[in-house]
């Protein structure tokens, strides 16, 4: 079996992935025209084309600008199904999706109608396609904390039904201390915290979502490797780290995949996974990213078996879950 082949039926979770940032830019003009909107963009090869970015904030004024033909509960429901039929063809059993919520009640879009479309999904990814999810409820770092207050309490009811909130949106100049307290009450409430750290930003806002946000796993990473002692920390703690090559690439976090750390991050006993952040608009989805960067880096198939392996054991699944998974991962490798 070739490694292509391999990767795709590997078993995998996704742990980093912005259930805005899998709209398609077909589903866009679907939904632009069910929903009555004007795009800026002629066709679908034009709004492709558009995706040329030199850093983080070059991409979200497009994402940002690209979720406004999501209006309806339905549209929601399409946008998740769409991706988790997609993520179940790349080997992916479990996800656990972002979404940005923010994003649409600033629209005037009510809570309810982004929980409600993407649970509905959620539900229907296990029964159609044995993939299980959580949700992830993200804060937009380029707001305030009381913003970030105010959507903890528009989540309420929901509450049972998400896993934990993560930090998103413009890093540089919106350091993870900026949301301490809105984290500790997340924290009180039973949530998992995720935090967007050292993809631009520097080794400290990483210092900073473990020390002051109390992160249960960290989204990117990529600027710890500046710092040898949060690097020790890192691997002491055993903290998973989502990595996200495409994205690294497509966002000039790195020059080339050739030039990519992730086998570097293994090497330093850092908990990586691989995962797709904004499949839609980064070029491609879980198994693309494995492959890409496997074959830039040169990564062994065992290399390529551990990265699967942390997705699990950085899961926020319970114990017996993450065995079960582990153990069918085994079975796979071990019939290839
Ligand atoms: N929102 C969606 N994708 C993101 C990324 N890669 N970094 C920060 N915020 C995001
Ligand atoms: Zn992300």
């Amino acid at each position: 079996m070739d490694t292509r082949d391999f990767i795709a039926g590997l078993p995998k979770a996704e742990l980093h992935l912005h259930i805005e940032g899998s709209l398609e830019p077909e589903l866009m003009f679907a939904l632009a025209r069910r929903n009555r909107i004007d795009l800026p963009f002629p066709t679908v090869e034009a709004v492709r084309a558009a995706y040329q970015f030199s850093r983080l904030q070059d991409f979200l004024d497009i994402y940002y600008a690209g979720a406004d033909v999501l209006r309806t509960e339905q549209d929601f429901h399409d946008l998740a199904d769409a991706y988790f039929a997609r993520a179940a063809a790349d080997g992916v059993v479990h996800a656990e999706i972002f979404f940005d919520p923010q994003t649409h009640t600033d629209r005037g879009i009510p809570f309810q109608v982004v929980a409600d479309g993407l649970l509905a999904a959620m539900r229907a990814a296990e029964q159609r396609h044995g993939v299980t999810s959580k949700l992830i409820l993200c804060f937009l770092r380029h707001l305030d904390e009381d913003a970030a207050f105010a959507t903890l309490d528009a989540a309420e009811p929901w509450l049972d039904r998400i896993a934990g909130v993560g930090l998103d949106s413009s890093e540089l100049g919106h350091p993870p201390e900026k949301f301490a307290r809105v984290f500790a009450e997340a924290g009180k409430l039973g949530l998992k915290r995720v935090a967007h750290a050292g993809e631009e930003g520097p080794p400290d806002y990483v210092w900073q979502a473990l020390d002051l946000l109390n992160v249960d796993r960290l989204d990117h990473g990529n600027r710890s490797l500046e710092d040898p002692q949060l690097v020790r920390t890192l691997a002491e703690r055993e903290m998973t780290l989502t990595v996200c090559p495409l994205s690294n690439l497509k966002l000039c976090v790195v020059d080339s995949l050739a030039q990519h750390p992730i086998d570097r991050m293994l090497d330093c006993g850092l908990y990586a996974t691989i995962n797709s952040d904004d499949p839609a608009y980064f070029g491609g989805y879980v198994a693309d990213n494995y492959r890409a960067v496997a074959a830039a880096r040169g990564l062994t198939r065992d290399q390529i078996v551990q990265l699967a392996r942390n997705s699990f054991t950085g899961s926020f699944l319970d114990d017996a879950s993450i065995a079960a998974h582990l153990d069918r991962l085994d079975a796979y490798v071990g019939a290839h």
